[in-house]
């Protein structure tokens, strides 16, 4: 098993692990793949903690982080981030206390506002890559768009690759020709932020895209990605590799609710929405009464990104806490980023057996497309 994206990050097997956990980072990277580290709600200083646990935890073996940057704010987001809270309208906060309250949840409105994150303005992103580089870090992914010239920039110059999440054909052109290095083409059926194009179409149509205009980088399918075969499909359609999120949610180690696991296990393929509902830009999720609540007659449009996650997070973090007690309205209301693949996600197992689990899989994948060939 060796394709362009294990000789770039030296790794044995070509599967890549988003996940903001970092017991699952360190597992994947040790049973031979990749973890990436999702820093996206990590202040600097909580992503200098987490960093340096894997360091001390990952037996020297590569591992990425990916940060949320977008290129730039639109103007009326060019503020700071203080004054970015103030602009939830109380109309948010008054409508998310109802639906809550309709199951049976109270929280007092002041509570359902909260900034979640490390905040997208002033020097953030600068901090974070401070963090970054001062440690073994070996790939540094962003989504939302082409990451900011001085992310490409400062990895370069310490020698270290750089890797985005597009959605679209244009986007992956742009990318390169900006300067990433690893394109990850995620479809539509990906967990968290998405596009429309499944990932069976848009594999080959940026693969291709970039093959004609000379833009030669690896390019690593994501989107729906659970099993060893569909590992080995992506390298058939040209990709160097597989790029998943969420088939770790129901690993032992990852930092997805319990209630919620439990939701996932039984979940099918169409028990998910893509919906701007929780951070006001479309994302897949675990459908509930939480999505259909925003999408009746009546209900406020979410709000631009980041503040809808402001006035939603809070509220949905405690759901969580209550649906372990039993709480059945929390239980209901209970959701969480994941992807149509969460079909195929039946049975609990470890983050170290879902790798194992895989590599087998696309070796006999490998082993049938060959024998259509004798
Ligand atoms: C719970 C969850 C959170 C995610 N958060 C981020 C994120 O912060 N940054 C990012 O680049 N991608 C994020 N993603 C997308 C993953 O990086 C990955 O592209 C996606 O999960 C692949 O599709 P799959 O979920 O079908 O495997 C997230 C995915 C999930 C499931």
């Amino acid at each position: 098993m060796r394709t362009d994206i294990c000789d770039l990050l030296g790794i044995e097997i070509p599967l890549l692990a988003f996940s903001h956990c970092r017991d699952v980072v360190v597992e994947v990277s040790k049973a031979g793949g990749f973890g990436v580290l999702g820093g996206s709600s990590f202040a600097p200083e909580d992503l200098k903690r987490e960093l340096t646990w894997i360091d001390e935890n990952v037996d020297g073996k590569p591992y990425g982080v990916d940060i949320v940057l977008p290129e730039k704010l639109g103007e009326e987001m060019a503020v700071d981030d203080e004054t970015l809270l103030a602009m939830v309208p109380a109309e948010h906060r008054r409508f998310v206390q109802g639906v809550l309250a309709e199951h049976g949840i109270e929280l007092a409105e002041e509570k359902l506002l909260g900034m979640f994150g490390a905040g997208v303005t002033g020097d953030i992103g600068e901090r974070l890559m401070d963090v970054i580089l001062r440690h073994p870090v070996k790939l540094v992914a962003n989504a939302l768009g082409v990451p900011p010239a001085y992310v490409i920039e400062r990895a370069h110059a310490a020698g270290l690759p750089v890797a985005a999440l597009v959605g679209a054909k244009e986007h992956a052109i742009r990318q390169v020709e900006a300067g990433v290095d690893v394109v990850v083409v995620q479809g539509t059926e990906a967990g968290g932020h998405c596009g429309e194009v499944t990932t069976m179409v848009l594999v080959p149509e940026v693969v291709r895209a970039l093959r004609e205009r000379d833009l030669m980088v690896p390019v690593l399918a994501a989107g729906g990605i659970v099993t060893g075969e569909q590992m080995a499909a992506s390298v058939v359609l040209g990709a160097a590799g597989a790029w998943t999120g969420s088939v770790w949610l129901t690993t032992h180690e990852a930092e997805t609710a319990p209630w919620t696991v439990e939701k996932m296990l039984a979940a099918s393929s169409r028990d998910t929405v893509r919906s701007r509902a929780r951070t006001g830009k479309p994302s897949r999720q675990l459908r509930t009464s939480w999505h259909a609540a925003w999408e009746r007659e009546g209900a406020p449009q979410p709000l631009p990104m980041p503040l809808q996650s402001w006035v939603s997070e809070t509220g949905l973090r405690h759901v969580d806490k209550l649906a372990e007690t039993g709480h059945e309205g929390a239980r209901e209301l209970a959701t969480y980023w994941v992807g149509q693949g969460v079909g195929l996600m039946d049975r609990r197992k470890s983050a170290r057996d879902v790798v194992i689990e895989m590599a087998t899989g696309y070796a006999d994948a490998t082993e049938r497309l060959a024998a259509t060939l004798e």
